[in-house]
């Protein structure tokens, strides 16, 4: 049982809802977002510590490494969690939007990952969980660089589960459709589809616990697995089908 934890975006949504699971098991939670106000509400609810910072800021990631390592000691588990959507057709997409979610998305897991490894591996214990998404897995059209945020996320997270193989170290992965958060407000467009039907952040928030005290990767709804393993079986006939039904959300 890990002692303290690290949980990027926690001011909101999936991230809140961990930190809240993880604070009742009574794990002393260091709750990161740039939401001062929200962070420090949810600080007094819970007894964690307000770690703010801006993770779009070149370096952003390795300071907040730093600073939670300071008031803590050790990270005994770090939740990979805050993300930022966009869709719409790419060619509206801006160059700094694009490199913006790419910042937050993918750079800063990544930078974050790294600067605790070392602490984790010395201890020859640690849990890292990243949530990725669906759309990383199948590809969602209008959501072309969220999508690859996330596929980069989970190729990471793949890579380190081999490297880090018999260290103590464990890497999860829990991988959304869709959820009911401010994310689609914030990225612009409203989540309208009927299917998949959005789920509780609650409910993705048990997945991070499980994903983090038996890794594996955890699909919420775990449905999606399905067209996920049709992908991989028969690419042609899963994009035909995929084509047909509307990838898109
Ligand atoms: N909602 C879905 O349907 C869905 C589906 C699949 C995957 N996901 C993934 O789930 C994760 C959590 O999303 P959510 O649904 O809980 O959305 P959310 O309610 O909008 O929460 C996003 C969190 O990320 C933080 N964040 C955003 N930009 C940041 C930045 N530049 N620096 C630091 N923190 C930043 C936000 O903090 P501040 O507000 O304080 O800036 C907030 O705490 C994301 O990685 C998202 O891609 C969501």
């Amino acid at each position: 049982m890990p002692r303290t934890a690290l949980v990027t975006g926690a001011s909101s949504g999936i991230g809140a809802a961990t930190a809240r699971l993880l604070a009742r098991s009574g794990i002393h939670v260091l709750l990161h977002g740039r939401d001062k106000d929200r962070l420090t509400a949810l600080a007094a609810e819970t007894g964690g510590t307000v770690v703010p910072a801006d993770l779009a800021e070149p370096g952003a990631a390795a300071e907040l490494a730093t600073r939670a390592l300071e008031i803590t000691g050790s990270v005994d588990l770090l939740v990979n969690n805050a993300g930022v959507g966009w869709a719409g057709p790419l060619p509206e997409l801006s160059g700094e939007r694009l490199r913006h979610l790419v910042a937050v998305n993918l750079t800063a897991p990544l930078e974050l990952t790294r600067a605790l490894l070392p602490s984790m591996l010395s201890q020859h214990s640690g849990q890292i969980v990243f949530v990725s998404s669906i759309a990383g897995r199948t590809g969602v059209a209008g959501e072309a660089v969220y999508a690859a945020t996330k596929s980069g996320v989970d190729a990471f997270a793949d890579s380190l589960r081999f490297e880090l193989h018999g260290t103590g170290v464990t890497v999860g992965v829990v991988v959304p459709g869709v959820v009911r958060t401010e994310f689609f407000e914030r990225r612009g467009r409203a989540y309208t589809r009927s299917t998949p039907r959005p789920v509780s952040a609650e409910r993705v928030a048990a997945a991070v616990v499980r994903a983090a005290g038996h890794p594996g990767d955890y699909y919420v709804p775990r449905w999606l697995r399905i067209p996920v393993a049709l992908r991989g079986a028969v690419p042609g006939a899963y994009r035909a089908l995929a084509t047909r039904f509307g990838a898109e959300s």
